[in-house]
């Protein structure tokens, strides 16, 4: 069941999505060569809660950490670690959840660390540039395909793949409601948008093929040929003045 917010209930989802957007730019300032990834989820944990928020995503379905850092060929959900160093190059994407006040936000990024060769300049770009056109769509009246193949025509014009096996989602009370968001879908099916619905767009694009595998730990997903991946995630609301994004 797809729950509708109010217009309160609205106003609170952004400054759980607020929360986020501010530690994803605290990450933006921190993230550098020789940086362990636990530090960066020591620094998010900590503003998150400096806020008055929790870190949605720590002990959610028993994740150890507080955000999902995935390097280069890994898609999502990759797991802090002190023996991981960023390196120059790399192509970092970071995935951060909130809550406060009865409700989550979430919202990705994908950071270039230095210099990046050509490839992964356009992935981000693309990738990015899918989530703005996914956004686009989502409106009042529309249907969630239109959402969905906004993003899949953007990464695959582009010569890039779109990741199927993981969706965006609904989002409010709690961090994955109904409806999912697949990064793939026809125009005009699925799902009819409405005002009040609020929904976590998040295409994940690979360079290579669309295949991917979860590693041993159970949680880190990789592109199965070693592609290169990248993430950017929004949690938007649709309301009757259009998409708003709420992790502003
Ligand atoms: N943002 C991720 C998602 O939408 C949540 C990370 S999963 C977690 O699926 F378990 F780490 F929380
Ligand atoms: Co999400």
């Amino acid at each position: 069941m797809i729950e509708l917010k109010t217009n309160e209930e609205i106003e609170r989802m952004r400054v759980a999505g607020n929360i986020v957007a501010r530690t994803l730019d605290l990450i933006g300032e921190e993230i550098r060569p020789g940086i362990t990834t636990e530090e960066l989820d020591e620094i998010a944990e900590r503003y998150i809660r400096s806020q008055g928020a929790e870190p949605a995503f720590l002990g959610y379905h028993g994740y150890p950490k507080s955000i999902c850092v995935s390097i280069d060929d890994e898609v999502v959900h990759g797991i802090p670690s002190k023996e991981r160093k960023i390196r120059k190059g790399q192509i970092v994407s970071v995935d951060v959840g909130s809550f406060i006040d009865g409700f989550n936000g979430d919202s990705a990024r994908t950071y270039a660390i230095g210099e990046i060769d050509s490839e992964a300049r356009k992935l981000l770009e693309v990738t990015k540039t899918a989530l703005e056109k996914g956004i686009s769509k989502a409106l009042n009246g529309n249907r969630l395909g239109d959402i969905s193949s906004a993003i899949q025509k953007t990464a695959e014009e582009a010569g890039f793949s779109v990741v199927k096996d993981l969706v965006g989602h609904g989002i409010g009370r709690k961090m994955h409601e109904d409806p999912q968001v697949p990064n793939y879908g026809v125009a005009g099916h699925g799902v009819l948008l409405k005002t009040g619905m609020v929904i976590a767009i998040e295409p994940m694009v690979n360079a290579g093929g669309f295949e991917v595998r979860t590693k041993p730990d159970n949680w880190t997903v990789v592109t199965a040929d070693g592609s290169r991946s990248a993430h950017f995630e929004h949690t938007v609301a649709i309301t009757d003045n259009g998409p708003r994004i709420m992790s502003l």
